[in-house]
């Protein structure tokens, strides 16, 4: 069984700030976002030869079954708190094209998804814990069954806590938001910093390895887009 490997992927201001009342703290990062949807669909070089995904089931499907992918359906997995899942609009959950994984100690907490309800119904998986979801289908490490390429947590902060407490997390794709004036009351647990004073365990990659490893020329330098200005950046945890 191969070990598991998960990315971290987040927003965050300069001081690590990710949400306010419950949601983003900017609006209209489009190109951002797009970037998310791209980098967290995309199969590995490994896996996307060989087992193209089919088409994207439609958001409104009604499933009220929890559902794997079969082999052939290989997708990456998105794993979430369940107030980020709160925190999506309606109709764009699940979100497309990936496996959803959403965390909770309630399963009946955890509504929508394209009509279902509770309970793991609409077409998302719901686990009691970082752990049990990885069980579930990460990465080739348990009872999903296989179908799964990539592992993405995507938050909000309480999940980012755990997957940071896990030796299987080795990197984080960060847009580090550099424009200042968006209060949060959301932060990602660790500071990453270059430099004097740089965050011990981790290190920022080279332009070259975080394209190699997203699979496209990623955007460089200093973005700008809706008057906010952001940068793409990768990092490793070194051991
Ligand atoms: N900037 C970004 O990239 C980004 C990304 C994602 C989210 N966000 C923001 O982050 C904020 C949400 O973050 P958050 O920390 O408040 O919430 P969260 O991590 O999304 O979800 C917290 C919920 O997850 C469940 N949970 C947490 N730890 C658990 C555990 N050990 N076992 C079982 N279930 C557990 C609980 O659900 P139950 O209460 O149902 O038990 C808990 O209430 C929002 O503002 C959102 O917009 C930002």
């Amino acid at each position: 069984m191969p070990p598991i490997d998960l990315t971290i992927i987040l927003a965050a201001t300069r001081d690590m700030g990710i949400g306010r009342n419950g949601t983003l703290p900017w609006t209209g990062l489009k190109k951002e976002m797009a970037y998310f949807a791209r980098v967290t669909k995309r199969l590995p070089p490994s896996l996307s030869s060989a087992s193209p995904s089919p088409p994207t089931q439609p958001e409104t499907q009604t499933q009220t079954q929890i559902q794997t992918p079969t082999p052939i359906e290989t997708q990456n997995a998105v794993i979430m708190g369940r107030k980020t899942w709160d925190s999506i609009p309606p109709r764009f959950r699940p979100l497309a094209g990936r496996l959803n994984v959403v965390i909770s100690r309630s399963p009946d907490r955890v509504r929508g998804g394209g009509g279902g309800g509770g309970g793991g119904g609409g077409g998302v998986l719901v686990a009691g814990s970082l752990e049990e979801a990885l069980g579930l289908g990460g990465g080739g490490g348990g009872g999903g069954g296989g179908g799964v390429g990539r592992v993405f947590v995507i938050g909000g902060a309480q999940i980012y806590g755990a997957a940071l407490g896990l030796r299987e997390t080795r990197r984080v794709l960060l847009t580090r938001v550099r424009s200042g004036g968006f209060a949060c009351d959301a932060f990602f647990p660790v500071r990453l910093e270059e430099g004097e004073g740089r965050t011990v365990g981790w290190r920022r990659s080279a332009q070259a390895e975080m394209d190699g490893w997203v699979g496209q020329e990623v955007p460089r330098g200093v973005q700008c887009e809706a008057g906010t200005e952001y940068e793409f950046e990768m990092w490793e945890r070194v051991d």
